[in-house]
């Protein structure tokens, strides 16, 4: 490893520790000096929980070790956000939109925060971008319920605008926890907000595109925002193109016809 690689593991070591310090955890458990190590492939990196011998009650020692939204499960991530006042945004927004979709499901989508249509119904993309994800998602073969749908952002931004550094600060927690509850298989960012906020960089989404990263041990692919797409037909070329790369790592078949 070089210099450069060495660094980024570090930044990004670095992230992955205060993501976890910001959903609540405060110390991790320490592998023994003489423990093996074992390596996985990146395709088995998705986080399992730690098997508990039979016998063993389940404490809160380890219960620490479990993810905190493994541990309290959707519902328990959703009780927590309650009615959530902790920034601005609960003064102009209509409804809280949490997600919606299958629970457990294997792939999720991730957007930028609730626009007009969405804050009225709090339902993730009920507008005409909305329309054009659900039809990528049915070109994939699935089905809207059969995935899950949220935003980085849980209310509203007024008109729309970006969403300010503390409103990012006290949302991205519950998504983080909402998706160790999850457990899905891939993760897509939609466009330039999602992914860049996500996978903390600054590089345009044009350059992230197409590609894996990883989110805590989840494979995550950015693409355009089905947004950019109303505006950039021609664009759907490259975001079908990384929807065959997210089927293909399910081991779902490419229907015949798109
Ligand atoms: N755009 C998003 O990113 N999310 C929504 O829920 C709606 C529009």
């Amino acid at each position: 490893m070089d210099t450069t690689e060495a660094l980024e593991l570090i930044a990004s070591l670095k992230g992955y520790l205060h993501d976890l310090r910001d959903t609540g955890v405060d110390g991790l458990p320490v592998r023994s000096a003489t423990a093996p190590l074992t390596i996985t492939a990146p395709s088995e990196a998705v986080p399992q929980p730690p098997v508990q011998p039979a016998e063993s009650p389940v404490t809160d020692s380890s219960l620490a070790s479990l993810s905190h939204g493994q541990a309290v499960g959707l519902n328990g991530v959703r009780e927590e956000l309650g009615d959530c006042r902790r920034c601005g945004l609960n003064s102009t927004r209509t409804k809280l939109l949490f997600g919606a979709g299958n629970p457990a499901a294997r792939l999720v989508f991730v957007g930028d925060a609730p626009g007009g249509d969405e804050d009225r119904q709090g339902i993730p993309f009920a507008d005409e971008a909305g329309g054009l994800l659900t039809k990528i998602i049915q070109a994939m073969g699935l089905h809207r319920d059969e995935v899950y749908l949220c935003n980085v952002i849980k209310c509203r931004p007024p008109q729309d605008r970006d969403p300010h550094p503390d409103e990012i600060r006290h949302c991205l927690p519950f998504l983080l926890k909402q998706l160790q509850a999850i457990g899905p298989e891939i993760i897509v960012a939609l466009g330039t907000f999602a992914s860049q906020t996500l996978l903390r960089t600054k590089e345009p989404i044009s350059k992230l595109r197409g590609v894996f990263h990883d989110y805590h041990g989840i494979p995550l692919m950015p693409t355009f925002h089905p947004a950019y797409l109303l505006r950039n037909a021609s664009m759907k070329r490259e975001v079908w193109e990384d929807m065959q790369k997210v089927m293909k790592r399910l081991g779902m078949e490419a229907p015949a016809k798109r």
